[in-house]
């Protein structure tokens, strides 16, 4: 028995061996990190991933992300064997120019997307040879959007495999202030919650996601192939009643308006719901339910209508009614039973809806006009370019028409021009399960009017984007962005004038002029803001003009575009690549076309090549479209990698990266601030209670202080703090349970194991037993098993020193040391009297430097005596040795 059974086990241990280990040893990512800077809601995204070849031939090797769908592209660069290749944008035409020469060669490789709800995807792979490496890096911006109240910044993290060094850090800087700031998204979950740490310092916050490889294989959405989510950055600034936020740098502005003390207008509104035959089932239910929660959310000062459509149109009502409790239960009634059949007749619905709000003016209030279709109009007038027109004359610019294209089969671009039109904007409605929930979701976007015909007027300024605005709504923001004239401030006046219910108001400075910003802002960044707003604008318009007209605005975009090196759907990146035959091809798809997409993405050998819908190239060569804007047929932009340029193509680069350096490769509650007094202490801030300001206190004199100790991983970590320097922890020495010894100092790293010792002092990653450890410039990156912790490098006075800070804490319940101290809570009774556990103490108004970040930033604290602050005697964090 016991003999049979022995094979039988094996086979079974063959099996799994083989099923989890797919391909593992080919490549090998070293590290793939995230970083994004946002500074005035401009968001700038570098993904970096490094990879080896660990084969013993030469190898594909993939790079797979993704990116928002409102981002441009606007840089993509490979270093392989110390050789940097360069995205060039140029026209399309340029580019197919090079891409011909480079299919007729039978050369290159692709990169494409597939879209979808909010992400596109961006893929390419390179040959590189046996033992080589390559890293890729991609740069995309955005300006972020608000919506309800609140800023989104998405993150997709997904490298393909679990990676040692991973991270991803999020800056956000905004000169009015951060109001809140909250990590959300699939992978802001509990069991990852460890490793997102998360700093708010008024204008600042920080957030940092720095995942194990354990955490990367077991949270939900993680498995073998190692994490796949989103982190979800949300935020909002504080606002204040008048003109807003103005930033100006370089002789460019950016002015965000959001005041937020206006009253709510009353609104008329009218829905055009779609009940032709394809709504039948699941869509129309759906949109069903989402009227009702829509009728329930009225106001009894706003007035409303319903008009659904099929061949033919019904209304509930002829005329616009107030939105009486009675009146709603009629309306409910209605909504409740809208049947779904027939055809499609989008004209007859938007006329009879334009007709309803006409005969019914009202001052004071703002109408609105939304229609909800899945389908193309079949039935009545059937000519798009005769029902856009119909539109224009019946709509005459007095109120918005806002189109929801339900699923796919909906000619979105047909919506998008008469939308954009008609001061509206078209929004994609996904057949999923939470449609209803986007229908609310749209509604709630514009269900607060707040002013009507804003006009932002800049007296010596030029060059500006959008400034007339036909509604502003609770939760959005209104951005303009444009020139100073000869970059004189001081003859810059912004002012704003909108209808508030039915008066007119201004929104001016009280001071003459605006003044200059004094913070620093990134080079170039204003400009890059406007150039971006502007691209955006430019691409809408050039949809709705004709002719000479058109070209004109094509030509100022790709002007634009060249000149910020944004990949649009006018223009291409072009990479060079290291010579290879290996052919693959991925196409972007457009809004719409997923399926195609994804059939590209998958085919192996023999490409569909689609001409038309897909833009012009879709053939064997690397293409990247920006299909975003799916009313460019033929337009869009591609970035594909062709044999190396001559040198005159590059654009001027700045001084990159030495990636090849690179070899191999939580907040900490306390944040410490020197303290400039004779005796030398060393200051600690408490942060992450909910307090503000913080608490924080003072050691003073050379100890050694437990850091953390974590027993369960054998892993101990002290650091020294001395009392000549007046600075941070001068030594931070990491014990592991294999009895190796890692010695950090601001220059070095010193491994001690056994008889030997190694010192290292480049950019390096070091293993001492089950200990990992990046080194870096500035910081030093340690992960040991649940825990990564950063250490990093600050510089005061020419004194360099270490500051250590926890970015995944340890899940075991038994650490102990000064890095994983619960945080206290107090309450403060009276200026500088506190209450801490049922005690009341003295505290002094005093500052700090918060060393948890990189640079440090100066906040206003509590000082209060160590025991006080921890609830423990010094003594139990003291170690006897280093
Ligand atoms: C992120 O990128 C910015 C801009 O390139 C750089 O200044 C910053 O140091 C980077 N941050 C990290 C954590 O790498
Ligand atoms: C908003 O506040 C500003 C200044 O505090 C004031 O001038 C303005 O009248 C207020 N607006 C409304 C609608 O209350
Ligand atoms: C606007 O929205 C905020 C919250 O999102 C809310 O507190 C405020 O009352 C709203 N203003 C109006 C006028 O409805
Ligand atoms: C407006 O921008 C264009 C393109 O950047 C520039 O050529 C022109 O000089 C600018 N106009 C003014 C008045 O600054
Ligand atoms: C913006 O509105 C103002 C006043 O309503 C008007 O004079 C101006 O022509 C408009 N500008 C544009 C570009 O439509
Ligand atoms: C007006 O200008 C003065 C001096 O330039 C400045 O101190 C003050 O804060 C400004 N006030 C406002 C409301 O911008």
């Amino acid at each position: 028995m016991g003999s049979a059974l022995v094979p039988l086990t094996l086979l079974v241990l063959l099996l799994t061996l083989a099923a989890s280990q797919p391909n593992k040893d080919d490549w090998d990512i070293r590290h793939f990190h995230i970083n994004s800077t946002v500074t005035s809601r401009y968001a700038t995204t570098i993904i970096t991933s490094r990879v080896t070849n660990s084969m013993d031939e030469s190898k594909e090797i993939e790079f797979h992300v993704q990116i928002p769908k409102n981002a441009f592209i606007s840089r993509f660069r490979m270093f392989i064997d110390g050789q940097v290749y360069d995205g060039v944008v140029k026209t399309k035409e340029q580019a197919q120019q090079q891409y011909t020469q480079a299919v007729s060669r039978g050369q290159s490789a692709g990169i494409v997307s597939s879209v979808g709800r909010t992400m596109e995807e961006f893929k390419t792979s390179v040959t590189v040879a046996a033992h080589k490496k390559v890293t890729f890096e991609l740069t995309y911006e955005e300006l972020l959007k608000r919506t309800l109240g609140k800023y989104e910044l998405q993150i997709h993290a997904r490298p393909m495999q679990p990676v040692a060094d991973f991270k991803v850090d999020v800056y956000i800087y905004e000169k009015a202030g951060i109001s809140y700031i909250d990590v959300k998204g699939g992978l802001s979950t509990k069991a990852l919650a460890n490793a997102i740490t998360k700093t708010h310092a008024d204008k600042q916050a920080w957030v940092h996601f720095y995942p194990t490889v354990d955490h990367q294989k077991t949270c939900d959405s993680c498995g073998e192939q190692g994490m796949n989510g989103d982190l979800v950055i949300v935020y909002d600034v504080k606002r204040d009643d008048g003109l807003g936020d103005i930033k100006t740098s370089e002789g460019y502005f950016v002015h965000h308006f959001a005041p937020s003390n206006l009253t709510r207008i009353p609104k008329n509104i009218v829905f055009l719901i779609d009940q032709s035959g394809s709504m039948h089932g699941k869509k129309i239910e759906q949109t069903r339910t989402a009227l009702l929660h829509i009728l329930n959310d009225l106001a009894e000062d706003d007035f409303f209508g319903l008009i659904t459509f099929d061949s033919s149109i019904s209304q509930w009502k002829r005329e616009l009614v107030q939105a009486t409790s009675e009146n709603l239960e009629g309306a409910k009634v209605f909504a409740r039973n809208i049947p779904a059949s027939g055809g499609t007749n989008i004209n007859d619905a938007v006329l009879e809806g334009a007709h309803m709000l006409n005969a019914h003016p009202r001052e004071g209030s703002a109408s609105i006009l939304i229609l909800l279709t899945d389908g193309d109009p079949t039935s009545g007038e059937t000519n798009p370019e005769i029902i856009q027109s119909n539109a224009r004359r019946a709509i005459a610019e007095k109120f918005p028409l806002y189109c929801l294209g339900f699923g796919f089969d909906v000619k979105f671009e047909f919506l998008e021009k008469m939308s954009l039109e008609n001061n509206g904007v078209a929004r994609r409605i996904y057949e999923d399960s939470d449609a209803d929930l986007q229908l609310q979701g749209f509604y709630e976007e514009v269900a607060t009017p707040l002013l009507t015909d804003v006009t932002m007027i800049y007296l010596g300024g030029t060059n500006l984007t959008k400034t007339n605005f036909s509604q502003y709504y609770n939760g959005s923001e209104i951005v303009v962005a444009g020139q100073i004239t000869d970059n004189n401030i001081e003859t810059f006046i912004p002012e704003v004038v909108a209808i508030s219910s039915n008066r007119k108001v201004t929104f001016s400075n009280t001071n003459t002029s605006v003044e200059p910003s004094t913070e620093t802002v990134a080079e170039g960044l204003l400009q890059r803001v406007w150039a971006y707003l502007k691209v955006k604008q430019l691409l809408e318009k050039e949809v709705l003009l004709s002719g000479p007209e058109k070209e004109k605005v094509k030509k100022e975009t790709l002007e634009l575009s060249l000149k910020y090196s944004f990949v649009t759907p006018l223009t291409s990146m072009v990479v060079t690549k290291p010579q290879e035959d290996k052919t693959e091809v991925l196409h972007k798809p457009q809004e719409g076309k997923i399926q195609h997409g994804l059939e590209l993405m998958h085919g192996g050998g023999a490409f569909p090549v689609s001409v038309n819908n897909a833009g012009p190239i879709a053939g064997r060569p690397g293409i990247f479209h920006d299909a975003r804007n799916s009313h460019h047929p033929g337009q869009h932009g591609f970035l594909g990698f062709f044999p190396p340029l001559r040198s005159q193509d590059q654009r001027p680069l700045a001084p990159y990266p030495d990636y090849d350096q690179f070899d191999d490769y939580m907040d900490l509650l306390l944040a410490r601030a020197p303290t400039p007094t004779s005796r030398v202490k060393h200051r600690f801030l408490l942060k992450e209670n909910n307090n503000s300001p913080p608490l924080c206190f003072d050691i003073t004199g050379s100890v050694i202080l437990k850091l953390l100790h974590h027993p369960s991983r054998k892993l101990y970590v002290n650091g020294e703090l001395k009392s000549e320097t007046n600075a941070g922890f001068t030594k931070i020495v990491i014990h592991t349970g294999d009895d190796q010894h890692v010695e950090i100092q601001p220059e070095a790293v010193t491994v001690r194991g056994g008889q030997s010792t190694t010192r290292h002092t480049g950019q390096e990653a070091i293993t001492a037993g089950s200990v990992t450890i990046f080194k870096r410039d500035k910081e030093v990156d340690v992960t040991a098993g649940d825990v990564r912790l950063v250490i990093l490098v600050h510089e005061k006075n020419g004194n360099k020193f270490l500051w250590p800070v926890l970015r995944q804490k340890p899940s075991a319940s038994n650490a102990e040391g000064i890095l994983v101290l619960k945080p206290t809570n107090y309450r403060e009774v009276h200026q500088g009297s506190l209450i801490i556990k049922g005690n009341q103490i003295i505290a002094t108004r005093s500052a700090a430097d918060d060393y948890s970040v990189s640079p440090p930033v100066a906040l206003t604290c509590w000082l209060i005596s160590f025991e006080n602050a921890l609830q423990k005697p010094l003594q139990e964090l003291l170690s006897e040795q280093i």
